[in-house]
C-alpha cells in the first residue's frame, strides 16, 4: 500500500542518514516530493547536487538530463541515481549530437572559421543549449565556447553569449529561445529556425547572415498545449486573474500572459502575492495542484482544463524511490547515471558558465 511504501522510504532514509541526499524537481508528484531534501527548478537542483559533497549518493527525482548534470557537477565518487531509467525528456531527445554537429558544419560554410574573431573580439556563433539536453550536447557546447542555460537564467546567458559572439545557435527549445530573445529586443525576422533535414536549415545564406539567434526546432509537448484562447477564457471567467506561464510555452501564449518564468519564478510569485489572489498557471499539473493545495488563501488553477502531466517526470513512482534507497541500505548502487570524462570535461566548462550566470 501507499502508506507502507512511504514507511519504507522513511526507514531507508533514516538508516542512510547523511549518506544520501534526495533531490526532487517541482514537477514530481507529491508522493515523491514529500521525501525530497531539496526541491527546486533545474538551476536550483544543479546547485543542490553540489551542496552535499559528503553524501555518498544523490538520488535525483527528476528526468535523465538533470541526473546527468548532477553527475557532472558532483564529486566523482558520488553516485547519482535516477530511480526510473525511463524518465527521459522528449524535448531533450529532439536534438542529437550528430544533427547539431551537422548544423555547425553548415554554419561554418556560411560564416567561415567559427573560431575567428571580428574587430570587437566576437566569434561568428556561440552555441547555447538549454539544460534540457543530453550530456553529449553539453559537451559539444563546452568544446565550442558555449554556455548551458536554464529557464531561470536564459536572459543572462544570452547577454553573455552576445558579448562574445555575433549570434547564437540555441537548442533544443525553440520557444524558450524565441521568448527570451524577443524580450531582449531581437526582432523575429532575425531568429530563423533551423530545419535539420534541409541544407542550411532551409534558410537563405542572406537570412543567416542577418540572424542573431538561430533556433532549433524542439519543443515541450506539455507546454505547447497552452493557448491564447485558454488565457482569454480564464480572464473572462475570473476577472482580476493573473496569468503566469513557463517560457517553454509558445510565444503568443507568453505574450498574452501577465508574466512568464521558470518553475521557481512561478512558486515565488504565488508566495509573494497578497491573500485572495487568483492565478491561472501555464505549466505542469503536479506543480499547479501542489501550489493550489499549499495556498488555500489564493485561487490557483491550471490554464488547461485537461490535466497535462509530464509523463516522464511522472515515471518516478515512490515504489522506485523505495527500491533504490533500500538497495543503497544493502550496499548496492542501482540505476547509476554516469557520464564519461570525455563528455563531462568539456560539458563542465559550459555548466560552470551556466552556474556563474545567476538568475
Ligand atoms: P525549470 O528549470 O523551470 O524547473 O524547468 C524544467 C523543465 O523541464 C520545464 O519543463
Ligand atoms: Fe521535458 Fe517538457 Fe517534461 Fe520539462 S515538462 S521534462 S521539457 S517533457
Amino acid at each position: 500500500s501507499d502508506a507502507e511504501l512511504h514507511d519504507r522510504i522513511r526507514a531507508a532514509k533514516a538508516t542512510l542518514g547523511e549518506k544520501v541526499v534526495v533531490l526532487g524537481h517541482f514537477y514530481q508528484r507529491d508522493e515523491v516530493v514529500q521525501h525530497a531534501d531539496f526541491t527546486g527548478d533545474s538551476f536550483q537542483l544543479a546547485n543542490a547536487a553540489m551542496s552535499r559533497p559528503e553524501a555518498e549518493a544523490i538520488v535525483f527525482c527528476g528526468v535523465h538530463f538533470m541526473a546527468e548534470t548532477a553527475d557532472m557537477l558532483s564529486r566523482p565518487d558520488q553516485a547519482v541515481i535516477l530511480p526510473n531509467l525511463a524518465a527521459g525528456c522528449s524535448m531533450a531527445d529532439m536534438a542529437d549530437e550528430s544533427g547539431v554537429e551537422e548544423c555547425w558544419e553548415q554554419l561554418e560554410e556560411v560564416y567561415g572559421d567559427l573560431t575567428a574573431t571580428d574587430e570587437s573580439g566576437r566569434v561568428p556563433v556561440i552555441p547555447v543549449t538549454y539544460m534540457n539536453s543530453s550530456a553529449a550536447l553539453k559537451g559539444f557546447v563546452g568544446r565550442n565556447g558555449g554556455i548551458v542555460c536554464t529557464s531561470s537564467n536564459a536572459k543572462v546567458v544570452l547577454e553573455q553569449a552576445f558579448e562574445r559572439g555575433q549570434r547564437v545557435l540555441f537548442f533544443p527549445d525553440q520557444h524558450l529561445g524565441r521568448n527570451t530573445a524577443k524580450a531582449m529586443g531581437v526582432p523575429l525576422e532575425q531568429m530563423p529556425m533551423w530545419n535539420p533535414r534541409r541544407p542550411l536549415g532551409g534558410n537563405a545564406a542572406s537570412d543567416l547572415d542577418a540572424a542573431r539567434v538561430i533556433l532549433w526546432h524542439g519543443f515541450c509537448s506539455v507546454h505547447k498545449r497552452f493557448t491564447v484562447e485558454q488565457i482569454e477564457r480564464a480572464r473572462a471567467e475570473h476577472p482580476g486573474v493573473q496569468v503566469i506561464v513557463h517560457p517553454e510555452c509558445p510565444m503568443p501564449v507568453v505574450d498574452a500572459a501577465d508574466a512568464a518564468g521558470s518553475t521557481d519564478f512561478i512558486v515565488k510569485a504565488i508566495q509573494a502575492a497578497p491573500a485572495g489572489s487568483t492565478f491561472a498557471i501555464g505549466t505542469e499539473i503536479n506543480l499547479v495542484q501542489r501550489l493550489a493545495a499549499e495556498h488555500p488563501e489564493h485561487e490557483i488553477f491550471c490554464l488547461d482544463p485537461v490535466v497535462c502531466p509530464c509523463s516522464t517526470m511522472y515515471r518516478i513512482h515512490p515504489g522506485y524511490l523505495a527500491w533504490v534507497l533500500e538497495e543503497l541500505v544493502a550496499g548496492r548502487v542501482v540505476n547509476r547515471i554516469s557520464v564519461g570524462d570525455e563528455v563531462a570535461e568539456p560539458a563542465r566548462l559550459a555548466l560552470e558558465r551556466m552556474l556563474a550566470a545567476k538568475p
